[in-house]
């Protein structure tokens, strides 16, 4: 799979896609990453890549032209201007914008799926909005808040979908292990050692006993999950079994509410 990221501020990405999974994957050919910087495809001496809005107020709009300019590069695009029929671009065109639909795990799971993905980085208080309407195909936040600018979230949809990738992860059933992919929280992890200042690990884990240390776990999830996001339980991906877990939850509490307040 291949991304191809435009940024006014490449250098950003050093770091969090040269470490760890993403440098491995990277490394193993299972993703490659290039970084586009807009600024180069600024035609003007000064290269200037933003301006005062139209109409007024403060703050810099992102120019349209160098985003322009550099994707069709990219990409293999003709440039073109309005009313002309173009091919459509070879992969998804994608700003990165607050206003863009969510990133869920089931969107990173969609572009996984694809072998190219285009990452459109904005900054300053906006994009041309010719940008939105005639280069991008798709606009995504990964997140109900203001970032200044795109940069991060292209580094977290990078390493979302990146280790979704066959081979990424050592553990091959890593990433569909993973909570949400399973549509629960994940229960608690522990490592040694199994008495730390007096904390002990759960007895069940040091068993040996695989079964019970899976129901342990399946327990664990479900309750997590019940507390803190119960909105993702949905029931039709409960087994009969995490029924009957539920069930003699609700039974225990009721009994434990009726001795408090009978
Ligand atoms: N640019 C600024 N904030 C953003 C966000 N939350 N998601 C995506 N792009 C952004």
């Amino acid at each position: 799979m291949r991304f191809d990221i435009f940024t006014l501020f490449p250098e950003m990405f050093e770091g969090p896609l040269t470490e760890s999974i993403i440098r491995r994957a990277r490394e193993a050919g299972l993703v490659e990453i290039r970084l586009h910087n807009v600024r180069h495809y600024a035609t003007d001496k000064h290269r200037v890549t933003d301006d005062t809005p139209y109409g007024g107020g403060g703050g810099m709009v992102m120019k349209a032209e160098p985003l322009f300019r550099a994707v069709e590069a990219v990409l293999g695009l003709p440039p073109r201007g309005a009313g002309e029929a173009v091919p459509p671009p070879p992969c998804p065109v994608i700003l990165l914008t607050p206003q863009g639909r969510p990133f869920t795990q089931q969107v990173a799971e969609e572009l996984s799926r694809q072998t190219r993905v285009a990452l459109l980085c904005g900054r300053y208080e906006g994009v041309d909005e010719r940008v939105r309407e005639h280069l991008a195909t798709d606009e995504l936040s990964i997140g109900p808040y203001v970032l200044s600018g795109g940069e991060l979230p292209a580094m977290v949809i990078v390493d979302a979908v990146t280790r979704l990738l066959p081979g990424a992860l050592g553990d091959p059933e890593g990433a569909r292990r993973d909570s949400f992919a399973m549509g629960l929280l994940e229960h608690p992890h522990y490592t040694r050692p199994a008495d730390f200042r007096g904390w002990r690990v759960p007895d069940v884990l040091l068993s040996g006993h695989h079964g019970r240390v899976a129901e342990w776990r399946r327990h664990e999830a479900l309750i997590r999950t019940l507390v803190r996001r119960p909105e993702l339980i949905a029931a039709h991906t409960l087994t009969q079994a995490d029924r009957a877990f539920l069930r003699r939850l609700v039974h225990h509490v009721d009994a434990l509410l009726k001795e408090a307040d009978p």
